[in-house]
């Protein structure tokens, strides 16, 4: 296969050089957070309603490297960065130079001029005011999905407006659902039931520069998927991902629980609607027998193979959505063709040389089950692949100093800390999804949802401390300054992780409409 010979990869180091570094300390800092967050148990509240697929035997830490000394430069030039961007911190922008493009004056973003809100004022307000207009004068004020609302700016609004450009806004309706109003809240996410004190991260919308995001309307979702299931597929983001989807319909109509040990799945009456999720941590083919010369044990990730785990269900869903990434920077070995092409946090010896990183490991993985999708003759569904979510260890990891304590609002241009992992992985993802679709045939419906951007303003949206109910819980730096183990990777629910399934919706809309006609 030509995805992972090494002439194709050779292009590669150019650009991964600079970033190495950034690479290895984030690799090891991973493996810690996700032994401690992945794997967390989910909380007893929601045992009963959750059958616990997540849950795997712990891996070892490996310390077999010298990844310490990495961690150490990773986090010394994280603050160097932070040292140079964190100036400008009252920047505001006025929204007032907003109000044309808004396509519905009356679901308004009706923000305070003094406030700290848009996150991006480099973003273009180069519009085309002819279109605008004609849409503004014409919208009804049902921002919902409805086709006789959305009719007539469909068309500018599928062919023009780019969900994933915009900014954070305040939001005075607030959030879809409450701590309280979603029994099937993971506690690890409930970050008001742990005693966050602030709430304003759970009001700001996502703005698209061009047209708006329908706030979620459940009935409407359950109208638009009557007969059909939704299925989200992937790691504990997808988790996080499916389990908002459920909050947000749950306040229509409780769902009654079908689910097994392989799947969880909940059905809604009304409609007849499915929503279900299927654990993949690399969405490959994993073995764990010795191959080669990778003992038992270590899981060998066979890039070029889907995982079977789910793809024999995959004709049965309407929607389906993608979620992997950061498992790739845990142990695994790295099999193409055959042939063990590297290994993350698992190699014999230096002698041996790697013909691919954990981030080449992804791209291809992705490459591999986008075109294993859009080419099986049984599935007709819509592939949705979320991107890559930036997670916010500041300063170092989470038990380096990282943290993302203190955040309460999204950030703003001058405070983004930009991720260079963050960025490798989400330029590999997509760099996979496009080679992946070069297969697709006629009947084949893929998007990308690409929050990876408007997603690394929201360093406010995670847990931090408050990841679990123990009242007893650090959420103070101790007495030598480190602070108290953080989940700043997941998301808080209700929290901005929300939106996700607004743009889940918009995209499914509109694939719908263009399907229909
Ligand atoms: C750590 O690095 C040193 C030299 O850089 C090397 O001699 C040693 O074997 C390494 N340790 C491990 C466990 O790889
Ligand atoms: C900017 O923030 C600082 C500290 O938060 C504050 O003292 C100052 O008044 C602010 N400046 C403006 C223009 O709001
Ligand atoms: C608006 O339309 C007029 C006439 O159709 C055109 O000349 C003008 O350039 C348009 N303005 C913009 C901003 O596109
Ligand atoms: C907007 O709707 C009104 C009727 O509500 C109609 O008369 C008018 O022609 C429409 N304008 C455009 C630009 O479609
Ligand atoms: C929801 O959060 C509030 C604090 O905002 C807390 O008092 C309440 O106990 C929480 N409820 C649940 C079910 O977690
Ligand atoms: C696309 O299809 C060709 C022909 O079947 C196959 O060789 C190639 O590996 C596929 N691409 C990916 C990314 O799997
Ligand atoms: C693909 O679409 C074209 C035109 O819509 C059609 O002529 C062709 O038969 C289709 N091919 C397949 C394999 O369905």
């Amino acid at each position: 296969m030509k995805l992972g010979s090494p002439k194709s990869m050779s292009a590669y180091p150019k650009t991964i050089l600079p970033i190495a570094a950034s690479v290895g300390g984030l690799a090891l800092f991973l493996i810690f957070a996700s032994v401690l967050l992945v794997y967390q148990p989910i909380g007893s509240k929601v045992s009963g309603y959750f059958y616990k697929v997540d849950q795997a035997p712990k891996i070892e830490l490996l310390s077999s490297n010298n990844e310490s000394t990495v961690v150490e430069n990773w986090v010394s030039d994280t603050d160097k960065k932070r040292t140079t961007v964190d100036s400008s911190t009252n920047k505001t922008v006025n929204l007032d130079t907003d109000k044309t493009v808004g396509l519905d004056t009356s679901e308004t973003v009706n923000v305070d001029t003094n406030k700290i809100v848009g996150s991006d004022t480099s973003d273009t307000v180069n519009l085309d005011t002819n279109k605008t207009i004609e849409i503004v004068t014409n919208k009804t004020i049902d921002i919902g999905i409805s086709k006789a609302a959305d009719s007539v700016p469909k068309k500018i609004a599928d062919s023009e407006c780019d969900l994933y450009q915009g900014k954070w806004v305040l939001d005075p309706a607030g959030p879809l659902y409450s701590n309280n109003s979603c029994p099937v809240l993971t506690q690890m996410q409930n970050c008001q039931g742990n005693g966050r004190p602030d709430k304003d991260y759970e009001n700001y919308r996502w703005k698209p520069t061009k047209c708006n995001l329908p706030r979620f309307d459940p009935k409407k979702y359950l109208e638009l998927m009557r007969g059909k299931t939704l299925a989200y597929v992937g790691d504990s983001v997808a988790r996080n991902q499916m389990e908002s989807m459920l909050c947000i319909l749950w306040q229509a109509e409780v769902p009654i629980n079908r689910g097994n040990k392989r799947m969880q799945r909940y059905y809604f009456r009304s409609t007849s609607t499915t929503v279900i999720r299927i654990w993949s941590s690399w969405l490959v083919h994993k073995t764990t027998e010795s191959f080669d010369f990778a003992p038992e044990g270590v899981d060998k990730l066979h890039l070029d193979v889907p995982d079977e785990t789910f793809m024999g269900d995959v004709p049965t869903f309407d929607v389906l959505v993608l979620s992997s990434g950061h498992w790739f920077a845990k142990r695994s070995v790295y099999i193409l063709n055959n042939e063990i092409v590297g290994g993350q946090l698992w190699w014999p010896d230096s002698s041996r040389k790697k013909k691919i990183d954990s981030t080449e490991a992804f791209e291809i993985s992705v490459a591999t089950i986008m075109s294993a999708l859009v080419t099986n003759p049984d599935y007709k569904g819509l592939t949705v692949v979320r991107s890559y979510s930036p997670d916010h260890y500041e300063g170092g990891t989470w038990n380096t100093g990282g943290s993302c304590t203190g955040k309460t609002k999204p950030a703003v241009d001058g405070e983004l800390v930009e991720s260079g992992f963050t960025n490798t992985m989400h330029a590999k993802q997509i760099a996979g999804f496009n080679r992946g679709i070069k297969n697709k045939t006629n009947k084949s419906r893929v998007a990308l949802m690409d929050i990876t951007k408007p997603f690394s303003y929201r360093y406010d949206g995670h847990p931090g401390p408050y990841r679990s109910l123990d009242p007893n819980k650090i959420t103070k730096r101790s007495a030598d300054g480190r602070p108290p183990p953080q989940d700043c990777l997941h998301w808080c629910m209700p929290g901005p992780v929300d939106t996700w399934n607004e743009f889940l919706m918009e995209t499914i809309r509109r694939d719908f409409e263009a399907h229909d006609s």
